[in-house]
């Protein structure tokens, strides 16, 4: 028997399935009548273990809004995670209970452990400072809707870019798309990780630039996406607090950007864009909100219907390498740490360069040369 189809990548999703979620998610927005049945009868699980505003009531008013129900909760301290339980029996337990799940969880590689214990699709809502598949779904379908392409684009990426999860996802799809130009707008400390270069843009042939300043490259942009420093990912406070407000966006230099361009941020905000610019029509982030709902409506029609179908995609075929080989993941943050009846497992990622990574978390062992 095949297993079940997941999300926990946007990897998971070939580019044309991409194209037709979005393609769904704009029919739906053409005509929400003829989809506010399509789930009658089945229960969307939102366990969120991390805080959340949007993608939990997004996923929750995307499956009422297709007619079904949502049931979960918003926070590790109303479940039973209180009491010890282990992700992996959370899990076992609440796919009894929903057709769907969606999770978001501050270890990495929650999802994919989730998965593996699921007996229902699991769409990872956000895990740790390493994946967020939704979020990228939303942006492209705000850029798609926007500038009626998602190619031929130039894309400034600014803020945090070593620990926004969203960026390395958003890189991940635009590159699959002809023509598109990177700028890269972030200090020296948080800059993006060698293996979003070495294994996504550089194989992928992707032209990309680096900007110290928003003010220097602005006027040659489509897309600016700004992002907020991260935070809870920095193991050094002091320089979160030194780099915190290196970017601030606001209506004095927005006068420099080309009338077309496209503010996008996947929020929440801090400082990084000035409530100045909420009012100015290339201020995209409010919009941005409202097509994460109506993409999730899509993602949820998608994956229910792969579910029922017994559809699942064939995985890469990959040798897998266990702590007996040698390997071991020191990842405080992974999840194979917290959850230590998970065994480790590795595979060879990058044979050019020798890196083998967590399966999980996806730490990289190895250096790029
Ligand atoms: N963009 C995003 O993930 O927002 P929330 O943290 O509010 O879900």
């Amino acid at each position: 028997m095949k297993g079940i189809r997941h999300l926990i990548d946007i990897s998971d999703l070939t580019t044309e399935e991409i194209d037709g979620i979005l393609a769904v998610a704009e029919d739906i927005m053409r005509d929400r009548a003829k989809y506010a049945h399509a789930c009658e009868g089945k229960k969307i699980a939102t366990l969120f273990f991390e805080p959340s505003t949007r993608t939990r009531l997004s996923f929750e008013a995307a499956m009422m809004e297709l007619g079904g129900k949502a049931l979960g909760f918003a926070s590790a301290s109303n479940s039973s995670t209180t009491k010890g339980e282990s992700v992996m029996d959370t899990i076992r337990t609440v796919s009894a209970y929903a057709d769907i799940i969606a999770m978001r969880h501050p270890l990495e590689g929650a999802a994919l452990a989730a998965s593996r214990r699921s007996i229902v699709p699991v769409i990872n809502a956000g895990d740790g400072g390493h994946c967020h598949p939704t979020q990228t779904l939303a942006d492209l379908l705000t850029i798609k809707d926007r500038h009626g392409r998602l190619d031929h684009l130039t894309i400034g990426i600014c803020g945090d870019l070593k620990y926004g999860r969203t960026v390395h996802s958003l890189i991940n799809a635009l590159t699959r798309y002809e023509g598109n130009r990177f700028v890269m707008i972030s200090p020296p400390e948080l800059t993006i990780p060698n293996y979003v270069r070495y294994e996504i843009m550089e194989p992928r042939g992707a032209v990309w630039s680096h900007c110290t300043d928003i003010e220097d490259c602005i006027a040659d942009l489509d897309v600016l996406y700004m992002t907020r420093i991260q935070r809870e990912r920095f193991q050094d406070l002091d320089e979160y607090e030194r780099l915190k407000d290196c970017y601030v966006l606001n209506a004095e230099k927005m006068k420099a950007a080309p009338e077309h361009m496209s503010v996008l941020h996947p929020l929440p905000r801090v400082k990084e864009i000035n409530v100045d610019v909420d009012d100015d029509p290339r201020a995209c982030y409010f919009k941005q909100v409202e097509y994460g709902k109506f993409m999730r409506m899509a993602l949820i029609l998608r994956f229910l219907s792969d579910a029922e179908k017994g559809y699942c995609p064939e995985p890469n075929p990959r040798k897998i390498y266990t702590a007996a080989d040698g390997f071991v993941c020191h990842n405080p943050k992974c999840v194979t740490a917290v959850e230590t009846d998970l065994p480790q497992q590795f595979s060879l990622r990058d044979q050019a360069h020798n890196i083998y990574r967590c399966e999980y978390c996806e730490t990289r062992f190895g250096h790029y040369k």
